[in-house]
């Protein structure tokens, strides 16, 4: 992993439709080193790049994208929303963007979004697939389920997790260290100085998300965090300079 990780949040979401292979180009032409993108299962099982776990904000149709078959899902338009450019923009399986990004240096954030729906088998489904890639070494796996992450950390022993929640976390070190976590993902409110210290003393590594504000991104370099999860990469790459090697 990269010492400094700038993750582009669901792709360069500012400027592309979310969670789209557009908006992934274009994370990476913008200079991010790495892409968070958020997975759930198909009826049948296809690991899908969706965020919503129910159909119609970002893409057309209805209902819960659990009842939809890979082959239905394939169908519908996952740009349009966002601009007529993108019209026709699909949403991607998660085998897309391990393609896109086998012959790169680009670390994954795969976020399982397990919480409103059981998506049973999602986390051998997903780190075979990344394992099948090669990708499971530069990939980082998270969840706001900490059942989910338990179920990564037992099936998949060395498959890299964080712990990632909203709103405020007593002592969210002693979560990570139960679960073998060497990752916080904390919202950006959440972050203080002496929080990146205490992390750094128990060894783990922080990513805030989702830092849009250029003089956020500043600040919580300079406290040391470790990565910063944004929608607009590009932007927050150049007010923070380059990254740490
Ligand atoms: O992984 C950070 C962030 O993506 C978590 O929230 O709702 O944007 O997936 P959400
Ligand atoms: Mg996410």
């Amino acid at each position: 992993m990269p010492p400094f990780l700038l993750y582009a949040h669901r792709g360069a979401s500012r400027h592309a439709p979310e969670n789209t292979l557009a908006a992934f180009r274009r994370a990476i032409a913008d200079g991010a080193n790495g892409l968070e993108l958020d997975v759930q299962l198909s009826k049948d099982g296809v690991p899908i790049v969706l965020h919503d776990e129910w159909l119609g904000r970002t893409v057309s149709g209805r209902g819960w994208v659990r009842d939809h078959t890979w082959d239905e899902l394939a169908r519908l338009d996952a740009g349009a929303w966002f601009s007529p450019a993108y019209s026709g923009e699909p949403i991607p399986t998660l085998e897309d963007v391990c393609r896109l990004v086998a012959d790169t240096d680009l670390v994954l954030n795969v976020e399982l979004k397990t919480q409103l729906v059981p998506q049973p088998g999602i986390e051998e489904r997903v780190t075979a697939l990344l394992r099948r890639y090669a990708l499971l070494p530069r990939t980082v796996i998270s969840s706001f389920s900490i059942a989910t992450l338990q179920t990564v950390r037992r099936i998949a022993p060395d498959a890299t997790i964080a712990v990632l929640y909203w709103g405020e976390l007593h002592r969210p070190w002693r979560l990570a260290a139960a679960l073998g976590a060497p990752y916080l993902h904390p919202p950006e409110a959440a972050v203080t100085p002496r929080y990146v210290k205490e992390a750094h003393r128990c060894g783990l590594r922080v990513v805030p998300y989702t830092v849009n504000n250029p003089a956020v991104a500043k600040r919580l370099v300079a406290w040391g965090v470790d990565g910063l999860i944004t929608d607009d990469p590009g932007r927050i790459r150049r007010a923070i300079g380059p990254l740490r090697k």
